[in-house]
């Protein structure tokens, strides 16, 4: 294959570190008139264009964006499919949302021709929103896992997703058994896992929608094949922990029930841990576990206020989700917005920094990916955006504002959402263009 070398230039931003860990200062780099060069898909280098410029052959095609920035594609580590259409679902909290509306939405996806629509839907609306990578909930039926690997492998995008795992505590319609879900879960390992960019996830709804043989297997399953990925939820509203607590009182507490069932890990992703105590926190960091912090559900459905200082405490890795059809935005811009309000709140801080990280090298850390996403380093996947200054007249008047960076960086998250994303690069491939 011929080499295909391209350049993007630009003012270009990217998360290098926690600030938890090196303070703010150290852990971006910003290049106010940068260069990105990409060679088949992969970046090659990254500087100072007037640096750059001069070791490129003279004929190499750049393609120059004004009050422009470009960053890392946007991962998000908390979504479902199969509740695209459901977003803005009135008036209950988790347990009743669930079984109102989120079950009977779910339940289209049997029908195969659904699934594929909505996969593709859900897809380009990832993208028209800069997000690049996201960890996936399906239905329970595997073809809404199908449908949605099929469209990402199309365009080479890197995603991570499950088939949801729920034997008990749910319409008849719409469970599995612990055995038809182990095997239809292996299915798709088998096919999907490692295939181009895409990875599997082993997919237990919850505890209280999974009997203690389907935990089992789940946990099973993650002992069969190298690096598959857990995702489940946990801890995201207070009647669901108490129930926990009937349905499983011979453990703990709520995590200690995935912990018995060998369910946390480096490849293990929790979503929301609003209600989280100390003990919790330490060993999820103790396991190199995951949170997914989820802003916009957290509070659409009152769920309550992540902790996310405690969690710093304990060194435990967090990313950010965007939960839909919980989560009220496929914008990680917008989750942001959220997450710093949830921080005020809290009478703590969110910096535009740790934003930044959060949405993504501290994704790519939390799904243990920052070898190949959440940075701009050469060597890794050229996945990124170019995110407009000009994308609204406000923003565009606030902007010229601006007088650094950070402030720049801080109006993206508070006023930016799907308008502000100009293009999406996946694999060296522009895959969005607003
Ligand atoms: N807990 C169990 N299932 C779900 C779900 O679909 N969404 C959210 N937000 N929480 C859950
Ligand atoms: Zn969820």
């Amino acid at each position: 294959m011929p080499l295909t070398r391209k350049a993007y230039r630009a003012a270009i931003l990217h998360s290098i570190a926690d600030p938890a860990e090196v303070g703010i200062e150290a852990s971006y780099e910003y290049f106010e008139d940068g260069l990105l060069v990409v060679d088949n898909g992969q970046i090659s280098a990254l500087g100072h264009a007037s640096e750059l410029l001069a070791s490129l052959p003279a004929d190499i095609e750049i393609t120059h964006y004004q009050d422009a920035l470009i960053t890392p594609g946007f991962i998000d580590t908390h979504i479902h499919l199969p509740q695209t259409g459901m977003v803005g679902a009135y008036g209950e909290q988790l347990l009743d949302w669930l079984n109102t509306y989120t079950f009977p939405c779910e339940s289209q996806f049997a029908d195969q021709a659904h699934a594929e629509e909505v996969a593709e839907i859900f897809i380009k609306e990832l993208l028209r929103n800069g997000t690049t990578t996201a960890l996936v909930f399906g239905s329970v039926h595997p073809q809404s896992v199908n449908a949605f690997f099929e469209a990402a492998e199309k365009l080479d995008l890197r995603m991570i997703a499950g088939k949801v795992m729920m034997d008990r505590n749910a319409p008849d319609y719409l469970t599995d058994t612990a055995e038809s879900s182990y095997l239809e879960s292996k299915a798709l390992i088998e096919r999907w896992h490692g295939k181009g960019r895409l990875h599997y996830a082993v997919t237990p709804r919850f505890a209280p929608t999974s009997t203690p043989e389907q935990l089992t297997l789940a946990g099973q399953l993650l002992g069969e094949y190298p690096d598959l990925y857990m995702q489940t939820h946990i801890s995201e509203n207070l009647q669901e922990v108490e129930w926990v607590k009937e349905l499983f009182p011979e453990r703990k507490g709520y995590l200690d029930v995935y912990d018995h069932y060998q369910l946390l890990g480096e490849r293990s992703v929790f979503a929301h841990g609003v209600h989280l105590c100390d003990d919790e926190c330490a060993r999820l960091a103790q396991t190199g576990s995951a949170v997914a912090f989820c802003p916009t559900s957290n509070l659409f459905l009152g769920s309550g206020l992540f902790n996310l200082p405690m969690a710093e405490k304990h060194k435990l890795n967090v990313g950010l989700g965007t939960d839909v059809g919980g989560g009220t935005s496929f914008s990680l811009l917008q989750t942001l917005n959220e997450a710093y309000k949830v921080m005020q709140l809290l009478g703590a801080r969110l910096s535009p920094f740790k934003s930044l990280y959060l949405a993504t090298l501290g994704g790519a850390r939390a799904l243990r990916l920052e070898e190949r996403i959440g940075t701009l380093q050469p060597g890794t996947d050229a996945d990124f955006l170019v995110l407009d200054y000009n994308a609204t007249p406000l923003l565009s008047y606030r902007l010229k504002q601006s007088k650094s960076i950070a402030e720049t960086l801080f109006v993206l998250m508070t006023l930016g959402d799907d308008r502000t994303v100009a293009q999406t690069y996946a694999a060296g491939n522009l895959v969005h263009q607003r």
